[in-house]
C-alpha cells in the first residue's frame, strides 16, 4: 500500500515539476526571442492603396527593430491575383518556419485552406484589406483581421456631396434640371468594401436630401485604366448629362477623371474617390478628383505589424492592440475635399 503512494507522489512530483520547467523554458523562449520572422503575402502588388500599406509595414518593421532591438525579418511576396500562387506562399512560409503571416487574401471566400494549415502549424495570421468570412475567422483564436469600416468610408463620402449640396445646389446640379445626375465606378464584385462602399454612398446622398438620378455604372475592378476606359465610353454615351461621378476609391476617381483630361472635357463633373493615398490626395491638390476618405494607412500598417509581432513572441495580442470580438480592428478614416 505504501508502495503504491509513493508511486503515485513520484507520479504527481514528475508531473508538478514537469509542468514547471517546460513553463520555465517556454517563456524563457519568449524573453529570449531576439528575432522574429513574418511572412506577408499581397492580393496584387501593383495595387496603389495595397502598395500605401507596404510602404508603411516596412516603415514599422524599421521603427519596431530600432524601439525593441528585436531583428525582424520580414518577407513580402505578390499573389498577383491568384489564390493558388498565395495558397503555394503560404506553404513556403509555414515550411521556413515563420512565426506569424499576414494575408491580403485574393479571394476572401477561399481562406479555409490557408486557415486549416496555419492552425496545423500553430502559425498565426493576420489577415487584411480582404476580409474572410466570418464563419472562417471563427475557426481558430488566432486568426485577426484588419481593415476599415465600410459603411463609415461610404456614409463619409456621400456626405462630402450631401454638404456640397446644401452649401449651393447647383453646384452639383449644375445643369439646374432638379437632379443630380450620377455614374457610379465599382471595385470588385466579391470585395466586402466594394459593395457596402457602393450601397451606403447612395443611401446617404438619398438620406441628405439629394434628388438624384443614376445615369450610368461599372465595375473597374479598384483599376485606374479600366475606369479610364468605363468614363471614355460614357463621354461619348452621354456626353451632357453627366454631373457627379461616385467611386468606390480613389485610383477609379483619378482613371476617371483622367479621361475627362484626354477629352478636354469642359463641364464641372464632381468626382469623390475613397482611400487618400497619395495619388488620391495629390490629385485632390490639383483639382482631379474633388473629394476622398483617408484612411490612417500608418495607423492600419502599424495595427497589422503589432499583431503580428506580438502573437510571434507570444504576447497577448489584446494588450497590444484593442479587438474586437478578440480579432478584428478597423482603422480611423475622415473625409477630405476641395472647398
Ligand atoms: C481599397 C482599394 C483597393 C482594394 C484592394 C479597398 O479597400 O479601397 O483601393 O484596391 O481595397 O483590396
Amino acid at each position: 500500500m505504501r508502495r503504491r503512494y509513493g508511486v503515485i507522489a513520484a507520479i504527481v512530483l514528475l508531473l508538478v515539476f514537469g509542468g514547471l520547467f517546460y513553463q520555465g523554458m517556454k517563456g524563457r523562449e519568449t524573453e529570449h526571442k531576439r528575432s522574429i520572422r513574418i511572412g506577408v503575402t499581397l492580393y496584387r502588388g501593383d495595387d496603389s492603396f495595397i502598395n500605401t500599406i507596404r510602404a508603411n509595414l516596412e516603415e514599422q518593421a524599421k521603427e519596431y527593430e530600432k524601439e525593441t532591438g528585436i531583428k525582424v525579418v520580414m518577407e513580402i511576396v505578390d499573389a498577383k491575383g491568384n489564390q493558388n500562387t498565395q495558397d503555394s506562399q503560404v506553404d513556403r512560409f509555414i515550411s521556413l518556419g515563420y512565426d506569424a503571416i499576414c494575408v491580403n487574401i485574393v479571394d476572401r471566400s477561399m481562406a479555409s485552406n490557408i486557415i486549416s494549415k496555419a492552425m496545423e502549424a500553430d502559425l498565426p495570421v493576420v489577415f487584411f484589406n480582404r476580409e474572410p468570412v466570418e464563419e472562417d475567422m471563427r475557426r481558430w483564436e488566432k486568426l485577426y483581421y484588419v481593415g476599415e469600416n465600410a459603411k463609415e468610408s461610404a456614409v463619409l463620402q456621400g456626405n462630402i456631396l450631401v454638404d456640397a449640396y446644401k452649401k449651393d445646389p447647383s453646384s452639383l446640379d449644375f445643369n439646374g434640371d432638379g437632379k443630380v445626375s450620377y455614374a457610379l465606378l465599382e471595385g470588385e464584385n466579391s470585395h466586402q468594401d466594394s459593395l457596402i462602399r457602393t450601397e451606403w454612398s447612395i443611401q446617404t446622398l438619398k438620406d441628405g436630401g439629394v434628388p438624384l438620378e443614376k445615369i450610368t455604372g461599372g465595375m473597374a475592378n479598384w483599376d485606374r485604366s479600366q475606369a479610364s476606359a468605363w468614363m471614355e465610353q460614357w463621354i461619348l454615351d452621354y456626353p451632357d448629362q453627366l454631373e457627379v461621378v461616385i467611386c468606390n476609391n480613389d485610383d477609379m476617381a483619378l482613371g476617371a477623371a483622367d479621361a475627362l483630361e484626354r477629352n478636354g472635357y469642359k463641364r464641372p463633373v464632381k468626382i469623390v474617390g475613397i482611400d487618400g493615398t497619395p495619388q488620391g490626395l495629390e490629385g485632390l491638390r490639383s483639382g482631379k478628383i474633388f473629394g476622398t476618405v483617408q484612411c490612417d494607412n500608418r495607423e492600419y500598417a502599424s495595427v497589422i505589424f503589432k499583431i503580428a509581432a506580438a502573437a510571434s513572441l507570444s504576447q497577448d495580442v489584446q494588450k497590444e492592440v484593442p479587438l474586437y470580438d478578440g480579432k478584428y480592428y478597423e482603422c480611423s478614416q475622415k473625409a477630405v475635399h476641395a472647398d
